[in-house]
């Protein structure tokens, strides 16, 4: 395991049925950077997190946090690892009975005992942190934008002050302008809290402007763990389609 490596997927297989989604996958996650994952639809890109989060067992192969092999740890070592992740899920899955404050206390109410007056002032600054006005923290979701309910996702993500984000296309559904704010947020908080972060997405500006590495998902596995110019040059028909098109070719240009 290399030195610097903070998760270290080995050999990952992943099936449903008779449906393979992941053959020996390979993947690392470095300790203090920003690492996007992009592959088709239907890839297996959130399984993968899901099984990273050790929600999933893999059916094959094994993932370690910080050298400690998951299939070796106890249920309570697991839940006390988790402690150290935020996640935002893909669409923000926020509770629609709960206020935003309340939302951000769902993490805190789970995994530690605190005095209410105590868990308001942190959801409170966990909102601030992720971008919201104070006033957000009264609303509920359906009264929220689409850009103000990933913040809201963010905060409570950021919630337990965990040492890695992820992040499950956290800018679809948001327009250019909205989704540059969120990256530029993110960006923000991995370097000033010096958070990992773990990024699914399918958005090439996020791809130039904030990741440091990005792994590429096709055939059931990572063929590209790279920084993104390296990935982008690489003779791989999906990865030049999707890196090479008008898109592509548009996001390079931006950042140079
Ligand atoms: N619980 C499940 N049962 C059966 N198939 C699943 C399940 N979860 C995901 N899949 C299948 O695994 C594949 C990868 O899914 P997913 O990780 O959600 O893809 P994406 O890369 O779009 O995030 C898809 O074909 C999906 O239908
Ligand atoms: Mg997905």
């Amino acid at each position: 395991m290399s030195e610097r490596a903070i998760i270290e997927v080995r050999g990952l297989h992943t099936q449903f049925g008779s449906h393979v989604v992941h053959d020996n996958l390979d993947l690392e996650v470095r300790r203090g950077e920003i690492l996007g994952i992009v592959g088709g639809s239907g890839t297996g890109k959130s399984v993968l997190l899901n099984t990273i989060l050790g929600l999933k067992s893999p059916d094959g192969g094994e993932v370690f946090y910080d050298g400690r092999a998951y299939s070796k740890l106890s249920a309570e070592d697991l839940t006390a690892l988790q402690q150290n992740w935020g996640v935002l899920f893909q669409g923000s899955a926020l509770f629609s009975a709960l206020t935003v404050r309340e939302n951000v206390q769902v993490p805190l109410r789970e995994h530690v005992s605190l005095p209410l007056s105590l868990m308001d002032e942190i959801a409170d600054l966990k909102i601030g942190l992720a971008g919201l006005a104070p006033e957000a923290s009264t609303k509920f979701p359906s009264e929220l934008s689409g850009g103000m309910k990933k913040r809201a996702g963010l905060a409570r993500a950021l919630a337990l002050d965990p040492d890695i984000l992820f992040l499950d296309e956290p800018t679809s559904g948001l327009d250019p302008i909205g989704a540059g704010e969120f990256d530029t947020l993110i960006y923000d908080l991995s370097r000033t809290l010096g958070l990992t972060v773990v990024m699914i997405t399918h958005d090439l500006d996020s791809l130039h402007t904030i990741c440091d590495r990005v792994a590429v998902l096709a055939e059931k596995r990572v063929i590209a763990n790279a920084p993104v110019d390296e990935v982008a040059a690489m003779d791989h028909p999906w990865i030049q389609t999707y890196f090479g098109g008008p898109r592509g070719r548009a996001a390079l240009r931006e950042t140079r």
